[in-house]
């Protein structure tokens, strides 16, 4: 700060460094706070950003939480120097809403908290094969059918794990809702990726419209328990690819985010091996695995999606399941979400040249039981996911990793104070 400033009353200063993108990176910062006051140097407005969540950080806890403490009269900063810049470009965090659902409030203050430790996208998966999560309006039986189960199962930390005996829903968020999620998470710097999880995990929507299945006359339901389901999408009709591509207009009106997750994980074949539409396109096709259907389906929604300025993330069966078409993957650009196996997709998608995100299943997926103490007894897991497995297992050596996610799927977790209790301190390590 110049003296004027000092004379103004300036304490804090923030200094757009041009050059500082070499230094500390688009998203970094250099803070130093004397005697005199504070002075940030940053490239971006998210660099101040990260700056002032550092700050945060070093005053009484009642500041960051918003509240006042009679008993803290003093806000006092250490005087120091950080550098900082974060190590990869993608910090996420994934919420599953589909499985249960979760209110914009819920939402946002899982924002708030990706504020505080700089974590920079939120992936929200808003369909399953229990539910589908969002209003479209040109199809309103996928929220009207799609967004109703029979019964559901729920975590309580008094209670214990139990099924309701009642139908769950509607449940779903309108399209006002979305998009007063998306400008909340832009406040803090942070991307909504939204995904539709296809062309498996789509028995809600089956359910909805079976004429887009591959069995229209079913029988199909919203799925009550989680699993893996062979009720998906018809791939070889075009009016069902017409379908989605009609969801996704919708989709991306509402999400400004370039990229678009469209699912690929645990998508059995089974249904397309059975049905005539589908025999036929792999005979036209000259296929030597129906998996190719779905590498083929995944090209066609990759380029319609780049049409409109997006592209495309998937989870790694598309790279690692045998028989997909790896070169028809390389082509479309996809980021590559590494699940299981991480190391082996991260492999792959460094070989095709893809980008990819390191959520390890076990360590990184925070829903997972990090004890079997009490009533996270009947999570998923035998305990060995906790905390410091998390810390410990780091994408190391991935030319290509753009970054790390903590993953929290729901079928268990139906509540917030139980999906916060198991996110947190894991998503923290992450
Ligand atoms: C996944 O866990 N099915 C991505």
């Amino acid at each position: 700060a110049t003296a004027a400033d000092r004379a103004a009353g300036a304490v804090i200063t923030l200094r757009q460094m041009k050059d500082a993108t070499n230094i500390y990176g688009q998203e970094g910062y250099r803070l130093t706070v004397t005697p005199e006051g504070v002075t940030i140097d940053a490239a971006t407005a998210t660099g101040f950003f990260y700056a002032f969540a550092s700050i945060n950080k070093m005053l009484p806890a009642c500041v960051a939480a918003g509240v006042r403490d009679a008993g803290v009269t003093r806000f006092e900063l250490p005087c120091l120097t950080v550098t900082d810049g974060p190590r990869f470009p993608y910090r996420g965090f994934m919420l599953d809403v589909a499985r249960h659902f979760f209110t914009v409030d819920e939402i946002k203050r899982m924002l708030d908290l990706m504020a505080v430790y700089k974590l920079n996208k939120f992936h929200f998966h808003l369909t399953e094969d229990q539910g589908w999560r969002w209003e479209v309006k040109k199809y309103p039986r996928l929220t009207s059918v799609g967004s109703v189960a029979s019964n559901t199962y729920v975590t309580s930390m008094q209670h214990g794990a139990y099924w309701t005996n009642r139908p769950y829903g509607p449940y779903f968020s309108a399209r006002a809702e979305l998009k007063d999620i998306v400008a909340y998470a832009a406040e803090r710097h942070i991307e909504v990726i939204p995904e539709i999880d296809m062309p498996g995990h789509f028995s809600a929507a089956m359910a909805a419209y079976p004429q887009f299945s591959c069995n229209p006359s079913g029988p199909h339901r919203v799925e009550t328990w989680g699993g893996v389901f062979t009720d998906v999408l018809n791939v070889a009709d075009p009016k069902a690819v017409r379908f989605v591509k009609d969801i996704l207009d919708e989709l991306m009106d509402i999400f400004p985010s370039k990229n678009i997750h469209i699912g690929g994980d645990e998508c059995p074949t089974t249904a397309w091996e059975n049905n005539k539409q589908c025999q036929e396109m792999y005979k036209r096709l000259n296929l030597t695995s129906y998996r190719q259907l779905q590498t083929h389906f995944i090209d066609e929604i990759s380029t319609y999606l780049r049409s409109k300025g997006r592209k495309i993330s998937v989870w790694n069966e598309t790279v690692t399941e045998k028989g997909a078409d790896l070169q028809l993957m390389k082509k479309t650009g996809a980021t590559v979400y590494c699940w299981v196996p991480a190391r082996r997709g991260a492999e792959i998608a460094n070989e095709l040249g893809l980008p990819s995100i390191y959520t390890v299943y076990g360590p990184y997926y925070i829903n997972r039981a990090p004890s079997k103490e009490g009533w996270m007894a009947t999570l998923p897991g035998n305990g060995s996911d906790h905390l410091k497995a998390t810390y410990e297992n780091q994408p190391t050596d991935f030319k290509h990793s753009i970054g790390v996610q903590g993953t929290f799927w729901t079928e268990h977790v139906a509540t917030a104070d139980v999906m916060e209790h198991l996110a947190l301190p894991r998503l923290i390590a992450i």
